[in-house]
């Protein structure tokens, strides 16, 4: 990003707007747009192609990963939102996520939302926003999963512990970062957690997740985060499944369909957790558990 000039910035930009009509955009099409002669053009493709930035084929351009991640990067910085940018913290199947610090010193972290990076196939369900749009490209569904993520986390937030939703750009999204580990890592002895009251707290935002009208879809030890303190947070909302009717109705979902969607994510979400919690002796009815919630 350090060697980009704003000319290189300004082609980069027109191949991602012109990629919402083209699937490659033609060199012509960045000409018309770009209200600069044809060699300038040139110079600055070849550019951006060498710095990977852009992905070429006999049909044209179009923006590579990384050029994505740094025209969210880009924004973040000029916005002011970020002022520095840290190591990993977790690589997911469908995303990365790394450190970053904000203006006023805080720690957050950003969470790069990245479909098709090693095969096209929709690892988890997206049904919900994506309808029939099975051949989308990888850079809209990894857009629509962030914006999708950040939404939730702004209707859950605070009132179920998710994390801090501070901005979302293009694929990404920035959130509060929670000090801690994974369930699937932790010993809840050792942090001196009693596992039942754990349990209990977490079916709690499960059931306030479940009355403001969502499914986690992907809950287990995987996604729920605990600090030295004990405090937890529940993470990766993309894959949510949404309890509004209006927008069933919308999507022409019909109402059974929705019921046995609830029914089975729900009763998925309960049963990994159960399946976890088993090694700390807790043995609980998942029926009882899901009329709980439900009611
Ligand atoms: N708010 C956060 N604070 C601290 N660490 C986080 C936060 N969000 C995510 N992480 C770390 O990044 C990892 C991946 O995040 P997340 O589960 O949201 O992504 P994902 O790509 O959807 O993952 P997967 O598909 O593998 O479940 C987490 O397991 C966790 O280690
Ligand atoms: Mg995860």
């Amino acid at each position: 990003m350090k060697n980009m000039e704003d000319l290189d910035w300004r082609i980069l930009r027109i191949v991602e707007i012109c990629l919402k009509n083209h699937e490659w955009v033609p060199i012509q099409e960045i000409v018309k747009k770009a209200k600069l002669n044809q060699n300038e053009v040139s110079y600055r493709i070849s550019r951006l192609v060498r710095i990977k930035m852009l992905n070429t084929s006999q049909y044209g351009y179009r923006v590579s990963h990384w050029g994505y991640d740094a025209l969210a990067l880009d924004t973040y910085s000029k916005k002011d939102l970020i002022v520095g940018m840290g190591g990993k913290v977790g690589v997911g199947k469908e995303g990365d996520v790394y450190n970053v610090l904000l203006p006023d010193n805080r720690n957050a972290v950003l969470k790069f939302h990245k479909h098709g990076r090693t095969c096209f196939t929709m690892g988890k369900r997206y049904r919900n926003y994506l309808a029939d749009k099975r051949h989308i490209s990888w850079l809209y569904s990894s857009r629509l999963a962030a914006e999708k993520e950040f939404e939730i986390l702004t209707a859950l937030y605070p009132i179920v512990k998710v994390p801090e939703p501070i901005a979302n750009n293009r694929h990404t999204i920035l959130m509060g970062k929670i000090e801690g580990t994974d369930l699937k890592k932790a010993n809840l002895l050792n942090l001196g957690v009693n596992p039942e009251e754990l349990f209990n707290e977490i079916i709690e935002e499960v059931k306030k997740a479940y009355k403001l009208g969502y499914i986690h879809g992907d809950l287990s030890e995987f996604n729920i985060l605990i600090n030295n303190e004990g405090d937890f947070v529940i993470i990766d909302w993309p894959q949510v499944i949404e309890l509004n009717e209006n927008k069933f109705k919308l999507e022409k979902i019909t109402s059974k369909e929705v019921e046995y969607d609830a029914e089975s994510y729900l009763k998925r979400d309960l049963g990994n957790l159960l399946r976890y919690f088993k090694k700390y002796n807790i043995k609980r009815d998942l029926d009882t558990i899901y009329d709980y919630i439900i009611n």
